[in-house]
């Protein structure tokens, strides 16, 4: 049994497996640039962020119907619940959407159905995060806020992705007001290929309770005490920041450090079907690469449950909190 965790930081659109993703293109009718599988996951060689960008919003081509969204989240529930999944909290990107001509409904109501079966089919409750684009302007970030007025019920709250470096929190000053004035839950991705002055930002400006992402953190020791001082979650994902070349090799992430300084680390998966794993297989890698023990990782286990957003569902909280504390290592 894998230990039990919360997962806080994943694009749903980043789990299409290249296998879904032919199937899909197969069952729209839409061509992808890759001739196979092979050819497509061959593709997954990326140099920077932007490089993953481009693939990532080229291969959403084949999400179309509700049904589309709807199978793309149950296949992540199912891989998720396998690997000790047992909350996520989950991110999707309707700008790249409504782009391709998929309205917000047809988003919010495949991935709704999926979710609202999450917990009997999977045993995963779940929450819903809409980001906004980075790169696209504020206005059409406040447009992408009101055409999800109708569906606000299903959604928990707001977020920031896609290419952060020139693209400062401060941007999307009003539309994080007019986000918190709707009661949204609020966080951004800042210090993944930014600097340490947009996690800074992100807190001052936008009034994040969470950053996803903060590695660069590391690089402001007054941001780090403050950050520990604040007791603010940092959604940390190892694999990505690999592949993405945040980092050069897992052995010099600094998950070990920033752990060390009492930040309050999470670990989690991004975009597993890019990334080479999902939430256990992050928790496995930091295990095997970087010697967390066993407390290390019950303790991030434990952050996973503290970070969450279910101050609407303390008893559930607490359940899961028992169940890390209850937790025993496979002898190994
Ligand atoms: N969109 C999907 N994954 C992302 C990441 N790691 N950073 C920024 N935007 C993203
Ligand atoms: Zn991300």
């Amino acid at each position: 049994m894998p230990l039990p965790k919360a997962e806080l930081h994943l694009h749903i659109e980043g789990t299409l497996e290249p296998e879904l993703a032919f199937e899909l293109a197969a069952r729209n009718g839409v061509t992808l640039p890759y001739a196979s599988v092979d050819e497509l996951r061959a593709a997954q060689a990326f140099e920077d962020l932007q490089s993953f960008l481009d693939l990532y919003y080229a291969c959403m081509a084949v999400l179309r119907t509700e049904r589309d969204f709807e199978d793309l989240a149950d296949a992540y529930l199912r891989r998720a619940a396998a690997q000790g999944v047992r909350h996520a909290e989950i991110f999707f990107d309707p700008q790249a959407h409504l782009a391709r001509g998929v309205e917000m409904g047809t988003v919010v109501e495949g991935l709704g159905r999926a979710l609202a079966a999450s917990e009997e089919n999977h045993g995963v409750s779940t929450r819903l995060i809409m980001c906004f684009l980075r790169d696209e302007s504020a206005g059409s970030a406040m447009e992408t806020l009101e055409l999800a007025r109708p569906y606000l019920d299903r959604i928990t709250g707001i977020g920031l992705d896609s290419a952060e470096v020139g693209h400062p929190p401060v941007k999307f000053r009003e539309v994080y007001e007019a986000a918190a004035a709707l009661g949204l839950r609020r966080v951004a991705h800042a210090g993944e290929e930014g600097p340490a002055s947009y996690v800074t930002e992100a807190l001052d400006v936008l009034g994040v309770e969470r950053v996803d992402h903060g590695l660069r953190c590391m690089e402001d020791p007054a941001l780090v005490e403050r950050l520990v001082r604040e007791r603010i979650p940092l959604t940390l994902c190892p694999l990505s920041n690999v592949r993405l070349r945040a980092v050069d090799v897992l052995e010099d992430h600094p998950l070990p450090a920033m752990m060390e300084a009492g930040l309050l680390c999470t670990v989690n998966s991004d975009d597993p079907a890019y990334f080479g794993g999902y939430a256990g297989d992050n928790f496995d890698a930091v295990r095997d690469r970087l010697g967390l023990d066993e407390d290390r990782l019950r303790e991030l286990a434990r952050n996973s449950f503290l970070a969450s957003f279910l101050e609407d569902d303390e008893e559930r909280r607490a359940r899961y909190l028992a169940e890390v504390e209850a937790y025993e290592f496979p002898r190994r």
